[in-house]
């Protein structure tokens, strides 16, 4: 892949963190995007001393999507790369309860993810280049009583980035979906993860980056989860509905 700027959308997270120091490292200009933007700065300036690359700040609410377009406009230069870390598990026994934490889930994960991913799409498009990636999850792939509003707000958003990529396929801009299965983060601190299921921000980093260079289109890490996945979808919803996932 050729040298050129790469946005991150979240990048205060661990796995937004890892892809700033993964493309940082191969010499890209980088664009951190956060709520908070001013908590980024020692990110920023240890970015730029260690890989000598220019580091730029921007605040950024996923939420707000009437902001969005703004946001793209005011960003320094349109990027070459855009990946969406964005997300939010909350707890799901408090969703079920709270109406709105649910819907706090569901714009965090879907709405506000996929409305700045597509004010960037339509400048992307009009260029006529670039890569969008979306962090997804593989809890969008089947509905489970334990996480389902969570699931349900990324299904839509693996939903809307399969259509993202086949709008923009004949204009030259590739959408890359991200479907990680457990990865060793905040968001999952104090959860008992299983080593061999449980990828790390690097590994997640890296994969964002290989995935983007061979134009591949969804990506799982670790392999196996694509496995485990099939084996859950494959199951017939009466047995399905049975199991306690
Ligand atoms: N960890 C896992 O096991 C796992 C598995 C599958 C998928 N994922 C997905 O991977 C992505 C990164 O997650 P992570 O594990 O690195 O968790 P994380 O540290 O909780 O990262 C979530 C990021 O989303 C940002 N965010 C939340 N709401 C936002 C909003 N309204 N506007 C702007 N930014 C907002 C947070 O920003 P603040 O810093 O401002 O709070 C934070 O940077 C998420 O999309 C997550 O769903 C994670």
């Amino acid at each position: 892949m050729s040298v050129g700027v790469v946005l991150i959308l979240g990048a205060g997270s661990d796995i937004g963190r890892a892809c700033a120091h993964f493309f940082a490292a191969k010499g890209h200009t980088i664009q951190l995007a956060a709520r908070a933007p001013d908590r980024l700065t020692a990110d920023q300036t240890d970015l730029q001393l260690r890989y000598g690359v220019s580091v730029s700040l921007h605040a950024v609410d996923a939420l707000e999507t009437d902001t969005h377009a703004d946001f793209v406009q005011a960003l320094p230069v349109l990027p070459d790369v855009a990946i969406s870390v964005i997300g939010l598990l909350g707890t799901h026994t408090k969703n079920l309860k709270d109406t709105a934490s649910a819907v706090q889930i569901l714009r965090s994960n879907f709405e506000g993810p996929a409305t700045l991913l597509g004010a960037l799409a339509t400048q992307f498009e009009a260029r006529g280049s670039g890569t969008l990636v979306g962090v997804s999850s593989v809890a969008g792939n089947r509905g489970r009583a334990s996480n389902y509003i969570y699931g349900a707000a990324k299904a839509g958003f693996t939903a809307y980035l399969s259509g993202l990529r086949h709008r923009l396929f004949p204009s030259g801009v590739h959408v890359v979906t991200v479907l990680p299965g457990f990865v060793d983060t905040a968001m999952t601190q104090g959860m008992n993860l299983p080593p061999r299921l449980t990828a790390q921000p690097g590994q997640v980093a890296e994969a964002i980056y290989y995935a983007i260079v061979k134009k591949r289109n969804i990506i799982y890490f670790k392999p196996i989860w694509r496995v485990i996945m099939a084996i859950i979808w494959a199951l017939p919803e009466e047995v399905f509905k049975r199991t306690r996932l």
